[in-house]
């Protein structure tokens, strides 16, 4: 297999699941035939009518089976879109809700309480971090923050008799350090804690459960939407209890996503493994090019060997994403960095990834770490997108003359 089937094998090995997952049946619950549209249509509503109160009362308590007596407990479209993702995900239930940082903060109100104790990667998804910082912390919660690359034993003095929850999040934001899940999983579940695992960047080529997590989170605005015209997320998890938990804690916090959302996603989700096969490859390309140049000091994408987390990638993943981290050589300043990213044409200036277009973000400065070290080096971020990758690459190499003569006209005092 050669590295660019390495990436992009996860996607292919989907393909028929995400044609077919969460779509509506031809068959009814009662077993007659009836005639459906091959998508979900968009379903909205607040109210829902019931013909006599027992049968509002029979749906009522169905409601951990993904049942509807309001439109706040969800509608038929945010319902196939559970079940799809739910399969994806290789889990049995899935809330879908407003957005991934609501998925990754409702999980965490969820598996923890007053007094508990969680540990969180250092290379955790901003907004995350300033939750767990913040608002938890206001409700007793405490936090203690790991690096990514920790071994097991660094981890195991960081448990307290209160630790509630791990998270993970593998590759980590920005810094794309792959995290040994499954050993993770082992040493929560040793002191009776959940390992929860912000699974974004490998979804559909890395089985949560598989590897003993919990709970796994999804910012589906990324790959599953794909389009960056949704904000949504998911929560999945693999155990009835779990899912109660869990189900209980979304419809107090009143926790869904809007139809439309729904719709965009479940659309999204029937190309996703051609459009990601195609960008997985187009990455790798561009990563390998990167490693190329004298302006690069390291590329940070899981899938190259010599990366970090390489190893643990080609043992637990089945392809790969496609935002990863540039770091410059030192030569550079951020502001060398800055002009240079100023005079892409191809790159849009933006946050997310996982659309169909090419972004580029700044990654150094932006970033808090306080059990390790910080990025000391300028680097930036890069979403490869649908374009064709050797313009995109001839986009960079541009940029890198600006980078360049910014850096050449700073040392020469010009
Ligand atoms: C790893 C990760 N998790 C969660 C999120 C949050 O997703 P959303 O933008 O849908 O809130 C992001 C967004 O960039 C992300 O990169």
């Amino acid at each position: 297999m050669n590295s660019s089937d390495s990436v992009s094998r996860g996607w292919q090995l989907l393909a028929t699941r995400l044609v077919h997952a969460g779509r509506p049946d031809v068959v009814q619950p009662d077993g007659n035939a009836q005639g459906v549209f091959v998508n979900s249509p968009v379903s909205r509503g607040s109210t829902v009518l019931f013909p006599d109160l027992a049968t509002m009362k029979r749906n009522g308590a169905l409601r951990y089976e993904h049942e509807t007596i309001y439109g706040a407990m969800g509608s038929p479209i945010q319902h196939d879109l559970e079940r799809a993702v739910a399969e994806i995900e290789g889990g049995t239930d899935t809330q879908i809700v407003s957005s991934g940082l609501a998925a990754c903060t409702t999980a965490l109100l969820a598996f923890t309480s007053a007094g508990g104790h969680i540990l969180l990667p250092d290379s955790i998804y901003g907004p995350t971090r300033r939750f767990a910082d913040t608002m938890l912390r206001r409700f007793g919660v405490t936090t203690t923050y790991y690096r990514p690359e920790a071994d097991i034993e660094e981890l195991a003095g960081l448990l307290r008799s209160t630790t509630q929850v791990i998270f993970a999040e593998s590759p980590g934001s920005h810094t794309f350090e792959v995290q040994d899940v499954s050993a993770l999983a082992d040493l929560a579940h040793d002191v009776g804690a959940k390992l929860l695992l912000d699974n974004t960047w490998g979804f559909g080529v890395f089985e949560p459960f598989r590897h003993g997590v919990d709970v796994s989170i999804q910012a589906l605005t990324k790959y599953a939407a794909g389009h960056s015209d949704a904000i949504i997320g998911a929560i999945t998890v693999a155990d009835r209890d779990d899912w109660q938990t869990l189900r209980d804690a979304t419809i107090q916090l009143g926790q869904l996503a809007g139809p439309d959302e729904c719709w965009l996603t479940l659309r999204g989700l029937r190309t996703m493994s051609v459009r990601l096969a195609h960008q997985a490859r187009s990455t790798l390309e561009c990563a390998l090019w990167l490693q190329t140049r004298q302006e690069v000091h390291q590329v940070l994408h899981p899938a190259l060997p010599g990366a970090p987390g390489h190893e643990i990638w080609k043992r637990d993943f089945t392809g790969a994403g496609t935002v990863f981290g540039v770091v410059l050589k030192d030569r550079y300043t951020s502001r060398d960095m800055e002009r240079m990213i100023d005079s892409l044409k191809l790159f849009g200036i933006g946050a997310s990834w996982g659309g169909f277009e090419s972004l580029v973000l700044p990654t150094s400065g932006g970033i808090s770490r306080t059990a390790g070290d910080m990025l000391a080096a300028p680097a930036f971020r890069l979403n490869i997108g649908l374009e064709n990758v050797t313009d995109l690459c001839a986009d960079l190499e541009e940029a890198f003359s600006v980078l360049e003569s910014s850096a050449h006209e700073r040392l020469s005092g010009v």
